[in-house]
């Protein structure tokens, strides 16, 4: 294992409500790459999403995880978050009552990423205008009446003032019109860095052609059956994923990567 690796899974187990999900996760996100994990529906992804981080439902059974060198399997969830580790949710919350400025402040805070009041706001604006978002989002409550699109670029904004080391996007894509998919993608470009890895969760290789992912993982069943490069999700848009799951379900397989 390269001593850059950030991310390192290895035969994850998990199991949620008592049924096992995670059947053996192998996957390793590099340092500054952009790595894709697609997979059928309720193959597992969100799940693993939630294991990494720390959620208390998600009972690991075996196999580690380590992020950095650091074991992440006795962390609770916040101590994960403050290694730099953070989850963009599928189905984000709202939270009436807590404004997105505060919100965000507060989530800073909690990074022991405090700023002065003027210099937030400041950087707060410049970043919302990067994104498009408009100013009036800051004084409303978080994700409360926020359309579908709205809470994903949310979500990005909140990636890009936090800049965590390690970011999983579980479908940050889903449910957004192609300019804020643009958006989105432009986001996370603008974010990403030498020392930040970055997950994406993703049914669509739409986004994946805007993030140029270094890599792109196939889980099916509690696994990662295939591993490759940007083609293999070209390859799921086009044919689906039987052609693929039926080569290399059971054992993982690496392909050609760019
Ligand atoms: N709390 C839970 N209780 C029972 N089963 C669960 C629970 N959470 C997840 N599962 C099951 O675990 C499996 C994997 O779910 P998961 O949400 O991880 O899939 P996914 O790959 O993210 O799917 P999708 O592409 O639809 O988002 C599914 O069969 C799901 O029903
Ligand atoms: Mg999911």
């Amino acid at each position: 294992m390269s001593d850059s690796a950030r991310l390192v899974v290895e035969g994850l187990r998990a199991r949620v409500e008592g049924k096992e999900i995670l059947n053996g996760v192998d996957l390793v996100v590099p340092t500054g790459e952009v790595h894709a994990l697609m997979g059928p529906n309720g193959s597992g992804k969100s799940t693993l999403a939630y294991t990494l981080l720390g959620h208390p439902n998600y009972e690991v059974t075996g196999g580690s995880a380590s992020f950095d060198g650091t074991d992440l399997l006795p962390l609770a969830a916040d101590e994960r978050a403050r290694l730099g580790m953070f989850l963009c949710f599928q189905y984000p919350t709202s939270i009436p009552g807590v404004s997105v400025v505060n919100f965000l402040r507060a989530a800073l805070k909690a990074q022991g990423k405090e700023m002065p009041a003027r210099e937030f706001l400041r950087t707060l604006s410049a970043v919302m205008g990067e994104l498009k978002i408009d100013e009036s989002f800051r004084s409303r409550y978080i994700n409360d009446g926020f359309s579908g699109g709205e809470k994903k670029r949310m979500e990005i904004l909140q990636l890009a003032l936090l800049r965590p080391r390690l970011a999983v996007l579980d479908e940050t894509d889903s449910g957004l019109d192609v300019d804020a998919l643009r958006t989105v993608a432009e986001g996370v470009d603008r974010v990403r860095g030498t020392d930040m890895g970055v997950l994406v969760i993703t049914h669509y290789p739409r986004i994946l052609e805007y993030l140029r992912p270094d890599a792109v993982h196939v889980l099916h069943r509690g696994r990662v059956v295939v591993s490759g490069g940007h083609d293999l999700a070209r390859r799921i848009e086009a044919d689906g994923y039987d052609p693929i799951l039926g080569a290399g379900a059971g054992t993982a397989a690496r392909e050609g990567n760019p």
